[in-house]
């Protein structure tokens, strides 16, 4: 039952009827087309109306379906995937974990992801050691994982990047030999899946971002997942001031200290993540709507992987490794050292055309000014990390790009390489 005036209802729903019409060399096609619509409006606006605004039943209720959803034991709602992170590192470390990680001990993540995979490493005085990426998938390479890890490494956190799944059973294997834990960063992955599992469930702990451009939407937003009850709890404790409110070990507090108004206790370092209800309220509609969105990405990607495969003289394509089913946050491309074209030159001709690009995240984390600031190690050269850096790109991938859009794209860069080899015939 919502609170909402039916008269309202109805205004919002008419708003959503109008379909977007695709206009080829007017209308743009953009790297992020938010996926919400009369559905999570309604939904938010009774959290407005009845003034439960703040954490409460809808983020409960979300994380009650986001972990029927990844078959995950527990999951925690926090108001971003970089606090999601935060969170999750802050739980490895803490004292009420049994397993804790040691400050100053090395974590091993790939040099291309995002920087608050990053960030929450150093905040926590751990060590960031960069390893290389496949150009193929854009995760962590796993070939000589083994070799990375050094007596002083604590935790294996490979990066789901782009949808694509990194090689679990490597990380599992090296985790398994050398006593290590795994934090999987499945920000851009909701739905991914190694041998049949979702990400964010193989390693100790999961970390979801529901920002605006990714699978889902909560506008901001995040999750973390864990089959460990002790982690599980950190993540509730920490998320909101350390407090013991949501907490199972609740009455053990409350028994102990007599004295303090459980309201108001506070048995826990910790910060304010929490979300707002408004978020659980998007999450709600979202997440029944997930599984559509992945089917179009991936039909998207299909076409593109079948009609830039006569480009591959010119272009490295992702290649999905069959073990995994990936989740194609974004269609992205290679342009490799021996094209006779660059990637500056094709991103201007693709934005004249009105057609959004970006580079790969935040690229090579190690060429980022901000890495004077962050003591960190990293294993071999790199290469690809580099090549990434220079020469990938990627355009949009979401349920606002049809047939029409799909065509356009291929035709805009068929374009651009034949105008190309022709001036360079001449
Ligand atoms: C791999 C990765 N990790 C973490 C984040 C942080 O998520 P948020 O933007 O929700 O803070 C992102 C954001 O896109 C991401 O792509």
């Amino acid at each position: 039952m919502t609170s909402v005036d039916p008269a309202i209802i109805k205004l919002i729903k008419k708003k959503f009827e109008t379909k977007h019409q695709f206009i080829p060399g007017k209308t743009t096609i953009k790297l992020i087309e938010p996926a919400f619509g009369p559905d999570e409006i309604i939904e938010s606006l009774d959290s407005l109306l009845t003034t439960n605004v703040t954490m409460g039943s809808k983020v409960k209720k979300f994380e009650g379906l986001f972990s029927r959803y990844l078959k995950s034991g527990f999951a925690s709602m926090v108001n971003s995937g970089s606090s999601a992170n935060l969170i999750a590192l802050s739980s490895l470390t803490n004292p009420w974990f049994s397993q804790r990680i040691k400050k100053n001990t090395e974590v091993i993540t790939p040099a291309v992801t995002w920087a608050t995979t990053v960030y929450p490493i150093n905040n926590l005085n751990l060590k960031p050691k960069f390893v290389d990426i496949n150009l193929e998938n854009f995760c962590m390479k796993t070939d000589d994982l083994d070799k990375a890890v050094s007596s002083n490494t604590s935790l294996l956190l490979p990066v789901h990047l782009l949808g694509n799944v990194c090689d679990m059973s490597v990380v599992k294997e090296v985790a398994t030999k050398k006593d290590l834990l795994i934090m999987e960063d499945c920000c851009e992955a909701h739905g991914a899946e190694f041998k049949g599992k979702k990400v964010g469930t193989i390693g100790d702990i999961g970390t979801f971002s529901f920002f605006l451009s990714h699978h889902i939407t909560t506008i901001e937003g995040g999750m973390i997942v864990t089959n460990n009850e002790s982690l599980h709890e950190l993540s509730k404790a920490l998320r909101a001031f350390g407090w013991i409110r949501d907490l199972k070990l609740r009455s053990k507090f409350i028994k102990k200290h007599q004295e303090i108004d459980p309201r108001y206790m506070f048995v826990n370092t910790g910060y304010n993540l929490r979300p707002t209800e408004i978020q659980g309220a998007f999450g709600i509609h979202q997440i029944k709507k997930l599984e559509n969105f992945i089917k179009i990405r991936k039909e998207n990607t299909r076409f593109w992987t079948k009609r830039f495969s006569q480009y591959k003289d010119y272009f490295i394509l992702t290649k999905e490794d069959p073990r995994t089913r990936s989740v194609d946050f974004c269609y992205p491309l290679t342009i490799r050292k021996e094209s006779p074209f660059t990637r500056k030159s094709l991103l201007s001709y693709l934005q004249k055309k009105k057609i959004q690009t970006r580079p790969i995240m935040s690229g090579n984390f190690i060429e980022q000014p901000t890495i004077e600031f962050i003591p960190h190690l990293k294993y071999g050269k790199l290469e690809n990390s580099k090549l990434a850096m220079r020469n990938s790109f990627f355009f949009g991938n979401h349920h606002a790009i049809g047939k029409q859009e799909k065509e356009y794209i291929v035709d805009a860069i068929a374009q651009f390489i034949e105008r190309k080899l022709w001036k360079s015939q001449k």
